[in-house]
């Protein structure tokens, strides 16, 4: 069995210790929005923050997790409000959506870290891969993000999907933060 904290919750995997993260999140977890894209470290959408930093969860196994803080893109926020989500709905990068998981995941990491990175920064810590190609709005959206972190700019909520991440988790249980 192995223990650790995901989304703010005490959780224990009952799989084999060796089994990749992203497996134990996604098929034990419910957790779904980290996505599995090559499996082999490269493309950056299975990233998810561990202890404050940004790891392929397809890369590292469930035992090395032990006793450490896994946070997904389902708990950056409940409403979509981080200021990287708001900067991505504003900028609109988004097209197949499928790598923004994790490359969201990676800006937040970097801009907890690193509030106002500079080009260089970014390159080096944004190497997601998108099959799409929507690198060019992501540098605008990232010192978009800078600045509504900032509180110099404000950005409305993008309207609701039409289901509540809590009403979702009901129908299809999943590991959601406590409210
Ligand atoms: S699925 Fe993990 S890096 Fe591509
Ligand atoms: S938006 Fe489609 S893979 Fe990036």
């Amino acid at each position: 069995m192995t223990a650790f904290t995901v989304n703010d919750r005490p959780v224990r995997y009952r799989m084999d210790p060796q089994t990749p993260l992203l497996f134990a999140l996604r098929e034990a977890s419910n957790l779904t929005g980290t996505k599995y894209g090559c499996g082999t470290g490269d493309c950056g959408a299975c990233t998810v923050d561990i202890d404050g930093e940004a790891i392929r969860s397809c890369q590292i196994s469930i035992a090395d997790c032990e006793g450490r803080f896994v946070t997904t893109i389902e708990a950056l926020s409940q409403d979509r409000s981080h200021p990287v989500q708001q900067a991505w709905a504003a900028e609109q990068v988004t097209q197949c959506g499928f790598c923004e998981p994790g490359m969201i995941m990676a800006i937040a990491v970097l801009l907890k870290k690193t509030p106002d990175p500079t080009n260089e920064e970014i390159e080096a810590a944004v190497t997601n891969i998108c099959r799409c190609g929507v690198y060019p709005r992501v540098k605008p959206a990232i010192r978009r993000a800078v600045r509504i972190a900032r509180g110099e700019e404000r950005v409305a909520a993008a309207p609701p999907p039409g289901i509540r991440p809590r009403d979702a988790a009901r129908v299809v249980p999943a590991l959601t933060p406590k409210p």
